[in-house]
């Protein structure tokens, strides 16, 4: 039949082109692609194909042709002779029913990646489109006798034991019986697409949103609510997160197609229920043709989130899809609202004092907390106990209240991590109000209630023993109060089903450790569900889940105050970018396009105003780490003793000058302090300059070395680029030494071609009687790429620059203080001593600290009698924190650990670099790396636009990392020094999710 189809083709729609199969369940379908690039799909029913189905299939298209022009749709194509639907031969002889559509442009979704949150609101938007416009449209064909009909689901039943986790599916099936059979009648019916699956929706890839539908194949008259329950129940396979990707293409379904109260009640047992149909198809057909993959693709996937949404209380899911549809998420929140404002003034009080009277502090222990400082002050539960003391203390009270709707960062560890669809996220925002007062605090019922339940959450920083009371207030209402982080004899005498009395004793708060080894507090918090717990529940939220749990969880705080005790806000991003703009200089730049608002840094960790933890991968400047607790308190000491100048004579100078100095080797043994890199490579310019009475400098292509006048005039990253106005006369440039994508690519020969660049330079300005005061290059070029210099270039350039008395420096900013692993200076990767060090950005951990290391004889020199003063260089802040780092590097065994976890990272981006063809080089030394992204391997164009999504994509998933090099290609890996192999064992998997993203597919 296949042979015979371009003749039938021909003679029957005038056309000719190239068939190319499809894989298909049951039909024959082939691509057709004719010489005027037109593109149609010819569909040969399978045999036995009910006509009136393809009629009706034909008849829907036609029908939204008409109705639908925002999204791509096929449309059917007639025969010469006028028929939709014509009837070819097959080889077995028997008659099949053959149609030609257009063919839908685009991406299928399966095959797109990622599935983002606007892309998978689009796809509801574009099946509640297609719902939304099949409203009225009939035909015979319709009402069907359908096993993918939600309304019909009744036949699962009898598979249901057979299948692999019977008690999963049970549970959806009794609910469709008790519940859903019985309402049918009531709810919207009408014909629907009803497979709106991720291999029949199209994604247009420029726009990365869905852009059309194909397949009316599974078209029936049902429930319209199935289309979406079909499409959530795809939507969330290989999702971590099914609840936030459901809520995702409900909040576009419902933009296109508005849903009733009571469809969204219906939605979780409908998604379950399809997952249910599709493993229990799968099931028979694996029986049937084992060999036909096809037949059960969907089967694992089905299957794991039918374990989540069966995993998920059924009310947090009905509403968190309210939610996404704008109805108030918790219905019952109008009636408890109500019954607060009538009966607020009603509630017994909790406690014996007085909180109208007595003084308390409304405790901050919001993530941006200056009171709650640095996070070693609360990482243990000791420390944490010490700083609410502290905390209460400082403010001379026994009491402190707060907590509702504060983002904390108590949770925001490894161990605390979830993932979710964009990456790792914790749940920070906390749902009760915390009482912080002796042990022992007498707790009243501030209402009537029935001990819903007493348990111990016992475990270290759980709840301890908890109490749970129940409130009954009328039909429509009945919410429970919790009571966290107990005692244990004040719980022990309850059980469930006690009544409580209004303004009686409950219970007393508990001391630790049984209280989950809290400083003594009591954790108040309302819930207006139980959410199918008992016992327990959640006392933080996710932020991106606040919304929803902060309905179900009303505030508490008018128990306890009589009124609210709501944290300080944040500024908004909005907020921060308007006022940058007003007040700031428009050339202050902004790392990614979704900037982030940073509030707290430890390690290697930067957290934003969510409390979001991301892993800081590009940051050299924090080297021991962001607020390292030594170097903050050694800061902290030596601010409150004594700042001045090196006018005056005290240790701290001394002390850090020896210590400093001690690291380098003969003869570099005299510092001078400044306050930054540039103003580093500033003295050392004016030091070559002095010395050797010569202005000419040799410097690096894409060299950079400070934003102040005379540095600026030695950077080529700068004088060469957006805004630079070149080269001035006394700079002379040598080639970026680039060994995958320079001049010189032979990396055994590649050293010696690129310094022979500087003997050229020099011959030139000896033709104009002139000579070089000194050659200046980074160790490793960080904006140049991530450049590591080919071996013997040094040798061979400082040769070259001394033979005509000229001075080496080095530039050491970004690489000094053990970062290469190997060595404590990068220059002695090259084993070469300069003449010049200069020193910056890690050498404070993030204090304005930098210097300049020469020889005695150089600074001799340059001492020619004009002083040389600096008013905050050298001061003892300065120098107190300067040498903590260096005793920190030490103790904390940094630079083994940067060779260490430097080498193994290096390995395994060079693994992935195997896998994917867009990584074409990767290259650096102990925690400076970098890999560089083309288009191509064998032309190696550069691929900015790729780099700078990938950075977007990965400060997304809560990395940071940063695009450089003159082409902007190239990924920087600087991380603080105390990043561990864990640390790179998540950044590669984050890596590799990104990098089978779309956007990063490249030609070999
Ligand atoms: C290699 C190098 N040198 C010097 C500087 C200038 O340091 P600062 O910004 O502290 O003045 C930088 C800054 O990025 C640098 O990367």
């Amino acid at each position: 039949m296949i042979d015979s189809l371009p003749v039938f083709l021909e003679k029957n729609y005038q056309l000719s082109g190239t068939l190319t199969p499809l894989v298909g369940e049951l039909d024959l379908n082939f691509r057709l692609r004719t010489s005027t690039g037109e593109e149609y799909i010819l569909k040969i029913a399978h045999f036995g194909e009910n006509q009136q189905q393809l009629e009706m299939q034909n008849a829907i298209m036609t029908y939204l042709s008409d109705r639908v022009s925002t999204y791509q749709l096929p449309r059917v194509i007639s025969a010469g002779n006028g028929q939709h639907i014509l009837k070819i031969t097959d080889d077995q002889n028997r008659e099949r029913l053959l149609r030609l559509l257009t063919w839908v442009p685009g991406e299928l979704l399966a095959n797109t990646r990622p599935h983002s949150s606007a892309l998978l609101e689009s796809t509801g938007h574009l099946t509640g489109t297609i719902t939304k416009a099949l409203s009225d449209f009939q035909h015979p064909g319709a009402q069907r006798k359908l096993r993918w009909d939600l309304a019909q689901a009744d036949w699962l039943q009898a598979y249901s034991k057979e299948l692999k986790q019977p008690k999963i599916v049970q549970p959806f099936l009794n609910d469709f019986i008790k519940t859903i059979k019985p309402q049918i009648g009531r709810l919207s019916q009408q014909v629907i697409h009803n497979d709106a699956n991720d291999y029949n929706i199209l994604i247009d890839p420029s726009q990365q949103t869905a852009s059309g539908l194909i397949d009316f194949g599974d078209a029936v008259h049902t429930l319209r609510i199935a289309d979406l329950a079909i499409l959530i129940a795809y939507a969330i396979m290989k999702k971590p997160d099914v609840l936030a990707a459901a809520a995702e293409v409900t909040r576009g379904f419902h933009q296109a197609c508005p849903l009733l109260p009571e469809e969204i009640k219906i939605l979780y047992t409908l998604v379950g229920l399809r997952l249910t149909t599709t493993v229990t198809v799968a099931a028979l057909n694996r029986k049937e043709s084992p060999d036909h993959a096809y037949h059960f693709i969907s089967e694992a996937p089905a299957w794991k989130a039918l374990e989540k949404w069966a995993a998920l209380p059924e009310n947090i899911v009905h509403y968190t899809l309210r939610g996404a549809t704008g109805l108030p998420p918790c219905p019952q929140r109008i009636y408890f609202d109500q019954w607060l404002t009538n009966n607020k003034d009603q509630l017994a009080p909790m406690f014996e004092v007085n909180f109208s009277e007595t003084p308390f502090l409304k405790l901050n222990l919001q993530v941006d907390s200056p009171e709650l400082g640095n996070n070693h002050d609360f990482g243990t539960i000791e420390k944490f106990a010490e700083t609410i003391q502290r905390m209460l203390a400082e403010a001379s009270v026994t009491y402190g209240l707060g907590g509702y709707g504060e983002v904390r960062p108590f949770y925001s560890t490894d161990a605390y991590r979830v993932m979710g669809n964009a990456g790792p996220h914790w749940r920070t925002v906390h749902l009760g109000v915390d009482v912080w007062a002796p042990a022992d605090t007498e707790v009243y019922a501030p209402l009537d209630g029935t001990v819903f339940s007493v348990k111990n959450n016992a475990g270290e920083r759980d709840y301890g023993p908890t109490i749970i009371l129940e409130h009954k207030i009328s039909d429509q209402l009945t919410f429970y109060t919790l009571y966290g982080h107990l005692s244990l004899s004040a719980t022990e005498k309850l059980e469930k089903g006690d009544s409580i009395k209004k303004g009686t004793l409950l219970t007393r708060i508990g001391p630790p450790p049984e209280n989950g080894n809290w400083p003594p507090h009591l954790h108040f918090q309302i819930l207006l569900d139980m959410l199918e717990g008992a016992g327990d529940f959640p006392g933080v939220a996710f932020p991106s889940e606040q919304e929803i749990w902060k309905h179900i969880c009303p505030d508490p705080g008018v128990f306890i105050t009589k009124k609210n005790i709501l944290p300080r806000g944040f500024p908004t991003v909005e907020t921060l970018l308007k006022d940058r703009k007003k007040n700031l200089g428009a050339n202050l730049c902004l790392s990614y396009a979704e900037p982030i608002a940073m509030v707290r840094g430890h390690k290697q960790y930067l957290y934003d105003q969510e409390g979001r933890r991301y892993l800081d991968t590009c940051n050299n400047v924090p080297h021991v780490g962001h607020q390292h607790p030594r170097v903050v308190r050694v800061a902290q000491r030596q601010t409150a003793l004594l700042n001045t100048n090196t006018r005056y004579l005290y240790p701290q100078l001394t002390e850090y000058a020896a210590a400093l100095t001690a690291k380098f080797p003969d003869p570099l043994k005299v510092c001078f302090l400044v306050n930054s890199g540039s103003e580093a490579n500033e003295l050392a310019l004016r030091m070559a300059r002095t010395y050797t009475g010569w202005q000419e400098m040799l410097a690096v292509e894409v060299g950079y070395h400070g934003n102040t006048n005379a540095v600026i005039d030695v950077s080529a990253y700068k004088f060469n680029g957006k805004g630079g106005v070149g080269a001035p006369a006394t700079t002379h440039l040598l080639p970026l030494p680039d060994t995958y994508r320079g001049k010189h690519q032979n990396k055994e020969t590649a050293g010696a071609d690129y310094a022979a660049y500087a003997q050229t330079i020099i011959d030139q300005l000896a033709k104009e009687s002139k000579v070089p005061a000194g050659f200046i290059c980074e160790s490793i070029l960080s904006c140049g790429g991530q450049i590591v210099l080919p071996e013997n270039y040094l040798k061979k350039v400082f040769k070259t620059v001394r033979a005509v008395g000229g001075l080496c420096i080095m530039d050491e900013v970004q690489v000094g203080f053990g970062r290469v692993g190997d060595h404590f200076w990068g220059f002695e990767l090259q084993g070469v001593v300069p003449d010049i060090v200069t020193l910056g950005k890690p050498i404070g951990n993030g204090h304005p600290l930098g210097a300049v290391v020469t020889t005695r004889k150089i600074a001799d020199a340059f001492a020619n009698g004009m002083e040389y003063f600096n008013t905050f260089g050298g001061n003892p802040v300065s120098c107190a924190i300067g040498r903590e780092v260096l005793a920190v590097v030490e103790a904390e065994n940094l630079q083994q650990n940067a060779a260490s976890v430097g080498n193994y990272l290096l390995e395994e981006l060079k693994r992935l670099q195997q896998r994917f063809p867009i990584i074409g080089d990767v290259r650096g030394h102990g925690l400076f790396l970098g890999f560089e992204l083309i288009k191509n391997r064998k032309t190696k164009i550069p691929a900015p636009e790729q780099a700078a999504y990938l950075a977007n994509r990965m400060r997304q998933r809560a990395i940071l990392m940063s695009t450089d090099g003159p082409d902007h290609n190239v990924i920087k890996i600087k991380p603080p020094m105390c990043f561990t192999k864990a640390d790179a064992i998540f950044l590669l998997e984050q890596l590799e999710i990104v990098f089978q993203e779309n956007q990063m597919k490249v030609e070999n």
